[in-house]
C-alpha cells in the first residue's frame, strides 16, 4: 500500500501518445535529412529552444555526466555545439570521445537519441561563431572558469567588469579555452509516442557511406 500521496500522484501521472506514427518508409534513407524534418518540424511548432539538447560524456572511470547544451548547427559531418575546452564535459571528451546526445521535442512526442563521437572544431570554425555571439556572450565567455568552483556571484562580476574594461577598445578575440565540437554520429534513433506505449522507434547505423535503417522495439 502506498500511503504517500505525492508519491500515489507521480505514479499516477501518464500521458498518452497519440499524435503522429512513424514507419520506416516515412523517414528520409539518410538520417541527417530526416533530423532536419524533424527540426523543421519542432521550430514550426515554436517549441522553447527546439535546440537545445542533452550531451552525455563519460569520464576515464567510467562516470558518466550529463548536461543541456545547444545544437548550433549540423551536417553531414556531425552535430556542433560550443562550450569551455577546460569544462568537466570537455576534460571527459579528451580522455573519451564516445558521447551520447539527446533531443527531446515532448510537445511533439518525440526523441532524437544520438550516439557517436566528439571531435574539436577547427579555430577558425570556432571563431567564426565566436564573433557573432552578442558581445556580452563573448565577455561570459572569457569570465566563466566553467565547472570550476567560485568564491561567490559577486566575484565573477568583478571578473565580468573587469574584462568588459579591458576590451572596451578592442573586438573581443576568442580565447584559447573556448570553441566547438562537432559529434560524428555512428547510430541515430528517431523515437514518436504512440498509443498504449507500443512507440515507433527507427534507428539508423551507419555502414561504411551509407545508413541502414532498422525498426526497435519499443
Ligand atoms: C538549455 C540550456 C542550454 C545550454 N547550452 C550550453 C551550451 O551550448 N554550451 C555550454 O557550455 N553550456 C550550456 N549550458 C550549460 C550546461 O548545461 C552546463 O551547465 C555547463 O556547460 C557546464 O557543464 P559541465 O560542467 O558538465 O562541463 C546550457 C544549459 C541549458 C539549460
Amino acid at each position: 500500500m502506498n500511503k504517500n500521496p505525492d508519491k500515489k500522484q507521480l505514479a499516477d501521472l501518464r500521458v498518452s501518445y497519440t499524435m503522429a506514427s512513424l514507419g520506416i518508409h516515412d523517414t528520409d534513407p539518410d538520417p541527417h535529412i530526416q533530423f532536419q524534418h524533424w527540426l523543421e518540424e519542432a521550430l514550426a511548432a515554436r517549441l522553447n529552444e527546439p535546440n537545445a539538447m542533452s550531451l552525455a560524456t563519460v569520464s576515464e572511470r567510467g562516470q558518466p555526466s550529463i548536461r543541456s547544451v545547444l545544437l548550433k548547427g549540423f551536417s553531414e559531418d556531425g552535430f556542433i555545439f560550443y562550450t569551455n575546452y577546460e569544462s568537466r564535459k570537455s576534460t571527459e571528451i579528451s580522455d573519451n570521445p564516445h558521447v551520447g546526445l539527446s533531443f527531446l521535442w515532448k510537445e511533439l512526442e518525440r526523441q532524437v537519441l544520438i550516439c557517436g563521437t566528439a571531435s574539436r572544431l577547427t579555430r577558425e570554425a570556432s571563431e567564426i561563431y565566436f564573433k557573432s555571439r552578442p558581445p556580452g556572450h563573448q565577455i561570459a565567455a572569457w569570465t566563466s572558469l566553467q565547472s570550476n568552483e567560485i568564491p561567490n556571484r559577486q566575484w565573477m562580476l568583478e571578473r565580468e567588469s573587469e574584462l568588459t574594461r579591458e576590451f572596451s577598445e578592442t573586438e573581443i578575440p576568442l580565447p584559447d579555452f573556448w570553441g566547438g565540437f562537432i559529434v560524428k554520429p555512428h547510430e541515430i534513433e528517431f523515437w514518436q509516442g504512440r498509443e498504449n506505449r507500443l512507440h515507433d522507434r527507427i534507428m539508423y547505423r551507419r555502414c561504411e557511406q551509407t545508413w541502414d535503417r532498422v525498426r526497435l522495439s519499443p
